[in-house]
C-alpha cells in the first residue's frame, strides 16, 4: 500500500514556484496554491487519493474492530470544549495527524449504530456495498440536477425509481425522485398535494382573482395522531399553518381509525373547507403501526383528496420475504415516501418520493435559462432537477444500486425481517416481565415500554405506588427518563424515550440483524438495575436535562 507523502515530499513544479507578476510579490501565494493543488482529486493525485482515503477507511475499521459498546458516555460540555480548542486556522501537517485528532474530537465518542446495544432511533447499521457506493459517488461528485452534470447517474436514479414504483405497484405512469430524507419527501408530497388542490380551486368561478394565501386558508390535511411531525412542519412551511393539519385519533393498536377520519373529513367539508390530503403512515415512528391503507385511500378518493403514504420506516417491507403484505395498500397511493436510509440499511442520506402520476411532478418544475431551459425539456434532455425541490443533489441512488447489484433485494428484506422477528420475541419477554409495562404489542421493530415495578414495602395508593402496589404513574414519569439518561451516560446501551398519552416511556428501535435476544435482554437487565438503583437512591440523573432536555 502506498504511504501518504508528507507535506515536505509533496509534488511541487519547480518551474512555477516563485512565479510572480511584474512588480508584485506573489511568491509565497503561488507556492501555497501549488501545494494546495496536491489536494485536488485529479489524474496527478490519484495515488495520493487512494493513500489518504485508505488511511481514513483504516481509522474507521480499526475503530469498529475495537468498539465494545455503542457510546463512551461523553457529555456535550466536554465535547464542546475539546472541539472548541481546535485552531481551525492552523492546519495539521498531514492526514495522519488530522485522523489522530479526529479520534479525540469525533471517532472515539461517536454513537455507533452497528453495536448490538444501540437500540434507540431509526438508525440502521449500514451495508458495505452502500459504503462502496458512498466512496464512489462523493469522489466522482456527480450532481443530479442536469444531464450535463450527471449523464448515466440520471439513468441509474431513474431506473431505481422505476424499480421502487414497480415494487409498490404504483402503475405504469409512476415516477419520482431521490431526496435527502423522509421529511423532505413528505414536504414535496404535500407541496404537490397543495398545488394540485389549488389548481382545482382556480377552476371555480367563485375563486377568480383570489390570491394564493386566500386559497391556502381553506386547505386541510388529515393524518393520524401518531404520524411524523414533518407533516405539521411541512404544512407550516407551505404557508398553510400547523393548524391546517387535522389530527385523527388512532384505535388501540395505534393505527388511524377510519371512522374517525370519515367524521373529520365530513365535518371539514361541511364547513366549506377543502379536504386536501390524507397522509397515512406505513410504520409509525413509535409503534411501527401501518395504517389501514385501503380504507383510508377510499375515504381520500371519496373527497377528491390526495392520498400520501409515509412509508419512511415501513418502506423496507417492499423487499421483505415475510411481511411484504403489510405494505400492500400502498399501491393505492398518489404518492409514497420511502427512506432507504432506514430499512434498506443505507448510509444517510437516501430517500425517495414516488408519485402515481408523473405529470404531478410538474408542480415543482421551474425552468432556469442557465440550467434547465424549457428548450431542453422540449428536446427531451433528461433533467432530474425538473422533478426535485433541490438543485445540486447527491447521487445517493448509487448506494442503493450497488446494494441491489451486490447483495440483492431479498438479502435486504431478510435483514429487516430479522429485526421484526427479534422485536416480536423481545415483546414477549417484556410482556411477561412484572417490572415492565409494554405499551402495545410490537408491529414492526419498535417496542414502547416503561419500568414500573412493584414497590416493596410501600402501602398501596401511597405517594409512590398505585392501587396495585406498582410504582405510581408520576413516579414512573420521573424515573424512566432518568433511567434512559443514566444508561446513555454509562455508554453501555442507547435506548430512546417517548410519551404515550402524556406519560414517559422508553423505546427500543431494533434494526440490527446481528443483535440477539440475549443482547436485548442484557439491555433490559441494565434498565432494570439502573431503575432499581435510582429508586433506592431516590435521585434522577443530573445529566437528564443536559442531554435530553
Ligand atoms: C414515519 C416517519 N416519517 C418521516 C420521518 C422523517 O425522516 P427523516 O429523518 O429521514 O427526515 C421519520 C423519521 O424517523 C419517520 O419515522
Amino acid at each position: 500500500m502506498p504511504l501518504l507523502p508528507r507535506v515536505d515530499e509533496m509534488y511541487v513544479d519547480e518551474n512555477r514556484v516563485g512565479e510572480t507578476l511584474p512588480g508584485q510579490d506573489f511568491g509565497s501565494r503561488v507556492e501555497l496554491a501549488l501545494a494546495a493543488t496536491n489536494h485536488l482529486f485529479n489524474t496527478r493525485n490519484s495515488t495520493r487519493y487512494v493513500a489518504q482515503v485508505l488511511q481514513g477507511v483504516n481509522a474507521v475499521a480499526t475503530k469498529i474492530d475495537r468498539t465494545t459498546r455503542p457510546f463512551t458516555g461523553v457529555g456535550p460540555a466536554e465535547m464542546k470544549a475539546r472541539i472548541g480548542a481546535v485552531d481551525l486556522d492552523q492546519p495539521l501537517p498531514d492526514t495522519a495527524a488530522a485522523l489522530e485528532e479526529l479520534e479525540t474530537v469525533y471517532l472515539r465518542d461517536a454513537i455507533y449504530f452497528h453495536d448490538a446495544k444501540y437500540a434507540a432511533h431509526l438508525n440502521c447499521p449500514v451495508v458495505i456495498p452502500a459504503l462502496v457506493g458512498e466512496a464512489i459517488l462523493s469522489a466522482v461528485n456527480s450532481s443530479m440536477d442536469t444531464w450535463d452534470q450527471s449523464a448515466g447517474a440520471t439513468m441509474i436514479e431513474r431506473r431505481l425509481i422505476d424499480w421502487t414504483a414497480e415494487r409498490l405497484q404504483l402503475g405504469a405512469a409512476a415516477d419520482g425522485v431521490f431526496t435527502s430524507g423522509g421529511s423532505q419527501s413528505n414536504l414535496q408530497a404535500l407541496l404537490i398535494a397543495r398545488n394540485h388542490a389549488v389548481a382545482g380551486l382556480r377552476q371555480e368561478p367563485a375563486n377568480a382573482g383570489l390570491r394564493l394565501p386566500a386559497m391556502l386558508e381553506k386547505l386541510r390535511i388529515f393524518t393520524s395522531a401518531d404520524s411524523h411531525f414533518s407533516i405539521q412542519k411541512s404544512a407550516s412551511m407551505l404557508g398553510m399553518g400547523f393548524d391546517a393539519v387535522i389530527s385523527v385519533p388512532c384505535a388501540d393498536d395505534h393505527r388511524m381509525d377510519p371512522a374517525a377520519l370519515a367524521e373529520a373529513m365530513a365535518e371539514t367539508h361541511d364547513a366549506g373547507l377543502v379536504p386536501t390530503a390524507v397522509v397515512a403512515t406505513a410504520g409509525t415512528t413509535d409503534f411501527g403501526a401501518v395504517d389501514p391503507l385501503a380504507d383510508l385511500a377510499a375515504l381520500a378518493r371519496a373527497y377528491g383528496a390526495w392520498f400520501h403514504v409515509d412509508a419512511a420506516y415501513g418502506g423496507g417491507l417492499m423487499v421483505s420475504g415475510r411481511y411484504r403484505h403489510l405494505l400492500e395498500g400502498a399501491r393505492l397511493a398518489d404518492s409514497v415516501t420511502v427512506d432507504f436510509h432506514k430499512t434498506f440499511f443505507q448510509p444517510v442520506s437516501s430517500s425517495a418520493l414516488l408519485v402515481r402520476d408523473r405529470a404531478m411532478l410538474q408542480h415543482v418544475t421551474y425552468y432556469a435559462d442557465y440550467l434547465n431551459p424549457e428548450s431542453a425539456a422540449l428536446a427531451e434532455v433528461p433533467n432530474q432537477v425538473d422533478k426535485s425541490i433541490q438543485t445540486t443533489r447527491r447521487f445517493d441512488a448509487l448506494k442503493l444500486w450497488l446494494t441491489l447489484r451486490i447483495m440483492g433485494a431479498d438479502a435486504i428484506g431478510a435483514l429487516f425481517d430479522e429485526a421484526i422477528d427479534l422485536a416480536a420475541r423481545v415483546g414477549s419477554v417484556l410482556a411477561a416481565d412484572d417490572d415492565f409495562e409494554l405499551a402495545a404489542a410490537p408491529q414492526l421493530s419498535t417496542l414502547v415500554f416503561r419500568y414500573r415495578p412493584r414497590v416493596a414495602g410501600s402501602e398501596p395508593t401511597d405517594a409512590v405506588s398505585d392501587a396495585h402496589g406498582r410504582l405510581s404513574e408520576d413516579e414512573a414519569d420521573a424515573l424512566n427518563p432518568a433511567i434512559r439518561a443514566a444508561v446513555f451516560a454509562s455508554g453501555q446501551a442507547v435506548v430512546a424515550g417517548t410519551k404515550v398519552a402524556g406519560r414517559h416511556y422508553l423505546k427500543f428501535t431494533l434494526l440490527n440483524a446481528e443483535a440477539t435476544l440475549g443482547d436485548v435482554s442484557s439491555i433490559i437487565e441494565l434498565l432494570r438495575r439502573t431503575g432499581a438503583q435510582l429508586l433506592a437512591s431516590d435521585s434522577a440523573s443530573p445529566s437528564t436535562s443536559e442531554v435530553f432536555g
